[in-house]
């Protein structure tokens, strides 16, 4: 079954909803949800999978600084490349439209992700004490400058290259 990356619509928000009630200890609401889909420096796309959504991802745009606020994947498809598929895809739409560098927090404890993001070009620059509870954690702050470069073109292509066909159940 194909899998395709969708702008992120009003129809998406209960399975978005549900997705974060297990990735998020603090989930937004649907309302939350619908007015953060009416921002116009915010980007949102889903991955679905038939009718099932099954991740979701987003970005905050600060005049050419792209911040992704939001990655969560359904913990019944993590390990598929969706997580990574939708960071490219952001980013890609980031550079098409001007910014030239990223950032985002991350959870210090989230290993896992941090590897996910080292693998796109983010590097570790910061630590925000405690800025996480439910538990308590400290955010790893990273950046990806020279996003628009073709260094970092290159690296996504090789990175989006090498994760197989997009179809679930590919990397299971
Ligand atoms: C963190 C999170 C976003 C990762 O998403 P994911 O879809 O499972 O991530 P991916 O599948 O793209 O990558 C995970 C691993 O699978 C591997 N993989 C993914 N797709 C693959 C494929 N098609 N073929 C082979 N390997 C693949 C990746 O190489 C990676 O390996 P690693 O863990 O050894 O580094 C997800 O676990 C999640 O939503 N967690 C809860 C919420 C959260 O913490 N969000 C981030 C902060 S906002």
């Amino acid at each position: 079954m194909s899998v395709v990356l969708e702008p992120m619509a009003g129809r998406h928000v209960d399975a978005v909803c549900a997705i974060d009630s297990r990735c998020f200890s603090r989930p937004w609401s649907a309302a939350q949800w619908r007015t953060e889909l009416t921002a116009a420096d915010r980007t949102h796309l889903v991955a679905r999978d038939s009718d099932q959504v099954v991740a979701h991802a987003g970005t905050l745009r600060v005049l050419d600084e792209l911040h992704i606020t939001t990655v969560a994947v359904d913990p019944d498809h993590e390990g598929k490349g969706h997580g990574t598929r939708l960071c490219i895809e952001l980013l890609r739409l980031g550079i098409a439209t001007g910014a030239t560098a990223a950032t985002l927090e991350v959870r210090a404890q989230a290993h896992r992700t941090q590897r996910l993001y080292g693998r796109l070009g983010f590097a570790p620059a910061g630590i925000r004490s405690r800025y996480y509870d439910r538990p308590t954690d400290d955010a790893v702050i990273m950046w990806l400058h020279d996003l628009d470069s073709p260094e970092i073109v290159e690296r996504l292509d090789r990175v989006a290259a090498e994760l197989l066909p997009i179809s679930d159940g590919a990397a299971s």
